[in-house]
């Protein structure tokens, strides 16, 4: 960090969709004075909604992270001396439909705002996913680390992997002032109804059975969204130049295990559950070990007790029906049409 960037005017990328939108919530909290201007292109997968209520209002674009000419602009207009990276096409099952999207905003999308970023001697840091380093067998117990092999399985994963090496190239080679962090999958409010959790949790509210991919025993690593947050802002602010840090809080379970979580906390019989078409390629479980952030930056997850958070989260999804609902039928239309 440099004094420049402590009076931060801060580009946030992708700060209608999920992370981004609790990104934008929490530095209202943690760093009010802040400015902070978002730009999204308003896909499905972002809600406007997302950033209503907050005190200080962000400036909201919205906008192609490809179109170098309006990324240009903002970053002048704004005097933004940041980019927190969070804009991508984010879910693996529509990867595997069309990858078309997710090579263009991903692997393009990034090189646009890495140039800016260079021509301007931006900081930039990039939010990308422990998804780049493929998976490990479900009896494995060894975790990822930031020194494991990329090996990523599915379109999406392999368009986050090339955008890691474009971040890491910049740096190399221009000095570019970047970091990256790779996260576990993350879970908590303002998330799609297309992944995993609110997608069972919605499907309960709606009368409809958990689906389970297989037989529900691949493993996640799960991470509260909150504490994500927590970790991108302070590698932003405090992260070592060129590096990248892996974020997860040891919370390994099956897909089954946290389906019955949630069934038992809705109060519905454990064994309600529906397999079906397991995803071709799926990775089987995903595992982090975070020592890097925790011991360099002192991070360590504040939501680790994940039933809490997990009860948290199935009261926010019953409380606003009214922001999951509109998307729900097609969401659901969509993956029946795939036999998930
Ligand atoms: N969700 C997870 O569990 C997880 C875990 C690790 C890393 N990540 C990464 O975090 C980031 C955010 O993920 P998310 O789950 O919030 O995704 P999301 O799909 O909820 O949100 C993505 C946002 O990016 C916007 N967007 C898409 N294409 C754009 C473009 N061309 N220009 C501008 N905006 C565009 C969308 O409108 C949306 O608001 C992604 O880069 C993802 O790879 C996600």
């Amino acid at each position: 960090m440099t004094d420049k960037d402590e009076v931060a005017s801060l580009l946030v990328t992708g700060g209608a969709g999920f992370i981004g939108s609790n990104f934008v919530r929490y530095l209202a909290r943690v760093n009010p004075q802040a400015k902070v201007v978002v730009l999204d292109k308003m896909t499905y997968a972002a809600n406007p909604h997302n950033l209503d209520g907050l005190s200080r209002k962000p400036i909201v674009i919205r906008g192609d992270i490809c179109d170098s000419s309006l990324v240009e602009q903002i970053v002048e207009q704004h005097h933004i001396n940041g980019i927190i990276h969070f804009a991508a096409e984010s879910h693996n099952d529509n990867s595997i439909r069309d990858a078309a999207p997710f090579i263009h905003t991903n692997i393009y999308g990034t090189y646009v705002l890495l140039e800016a970023a260079r021509r301007h001697d931006l900081r930039f840091h990039h939010v990308s996913t422990d998804e780049v380093f493929g998976d490990t067998s479900v009896g494995d117990v060894t975790r990822f680390d930031e020194s494991s092999p990329y090996r990523p399985s599915s379109p999406y994963s392999a368009t986050k992997a090339a955008s890691d090496h474009l971040v890491r190239a910049w740096w190399r080679t221009y000095g570019t002032r970047v970091t990256i962090t790779n996260s576990s999958n993350n879970y908590g409010p303002f998330q799609h109804v297309e992944k995993f959790i609110p997608r069972q949790i919605t499907n309960i509210l709606t009368g409809h059975r958990p689906k389970l991919y297989g037989q529900g025993e691949d493993v996640r690593d799960w991470l509260s969204v909150e504490d994500d947050c927590r970790a991108i802002w302070n590698v932003y602010r405090r992260g070592r130049l060129g590096q990248t840090y892996l974020v997860g809080a040891d919370n390994r379970l099956s897909n089954l295990a946290v389906v019955q979580m949630i069934l038992a906390m809705m109060n519905r019989p454990l064994d309600e559950v529906e397999f079906v078409r397991d995803r071709p390629g799926a990775d089987r479980r995903y595992a982090i070990d975070a020592s890097k952030i925790r011991r360099e930056l002192g991070w360590k997850p504040l939501q680790a007790d994940f039933a809490k958070s997990l009860e948290a989260t199935i009261e926010w999804y019953k409380r606003h029906e009214s922001w999951w609902m509109p998307a729900k039928q097609t969401t659901e239309l969509r993956y029946r049409q795939e036999g998930h």
